[in-house]
């Protein structure tokens, strides 16, 4: 099964996306602090989302139109008094075709089942609001990932299963990239 392969397969760049982002969140010291946290979070996942795009329907994706998009990074920026300005550079894989489009989603719905322990580390830093991204879909999440992966799971030949792969394995790591370079907060 992908979902299973896929899991294997990107634990390393997981692990590394997740050691920056951790170091991120233990420097945000105010409201200013998160709202550029998620402005890199905007950037990128703004990027993938328009890369996928074109590949994605709701004949593939039933749910497509309720799922967790950049929008909501966006509101939370706002929220916190922040806006979409002066963005940090994001760059996305390239994306050519469905397989491809469906390994880099799996990355940004993963991502999803981080958000409650993200939004508990920003609570002990003592951030208050701006979490409608990191909350997921709730208590709804293990149920919009399950469709999700039974939507990655109808991927079975070989060639595609690669280009799922690779893309997933890219998505994480130009994610990575976003914070390059960049000092912590
Ligand atoms: C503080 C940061 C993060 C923490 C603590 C975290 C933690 C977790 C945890 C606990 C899971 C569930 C693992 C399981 O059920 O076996 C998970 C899954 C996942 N996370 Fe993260 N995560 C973080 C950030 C991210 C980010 C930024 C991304 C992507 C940009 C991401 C992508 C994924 C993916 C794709 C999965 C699904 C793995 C699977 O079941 O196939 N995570 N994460």
């Amino acid at each position: 099964m992908l979902s299973t392969k896929i899991k294997e397969a990107t634990r390393t760049p997981h692990q590394e996306v997740e050691k920056k982002v951790v170091l991120r969140i233990k420097n945000v010291r105010s409201e200013a602090d998160y709202a550029d946290l998620l402005k890199h979070f905007y950037a990128y996942f703004n990027a993938v989302e328009q890369a996928v795009a074109p590949f994605l329907t709701t004949d593939i994706l039933p749910d497509l139109a309720e799922r967790r998009n950049a929008s909501f990074i966006k509101s939370d920026i706002e929220d916190l008094g922040g806006t979409v300005d002066d963005l940090p550079a994001a760059a996305a894989p390239e994306i050519h075709n469905l397989a491809q489009a469906l390994g880099a989603l799996y990355v940004l719905e993963g991502s999803i089942m981080g958000g409650p322990y993200i939004v508990q580390m920003l609570q002990k830093g003592g951030l208050t609001k701006g979490f409608s991204f990191f909350s997921g879909y709730g208590e709804a999440s293990g149920q919009k990932w399950a469709a999700f992966t039974a939507v990655l799971n109808r991927i079975e030949n070989e060639k595609e299963v690669e280009q799922a792969l690779n893309s997933a394995h890219q998505t994480f790591a130009r994610f990575g990239d976003v914070f390059e370079g960049v000092e912590a907060i």
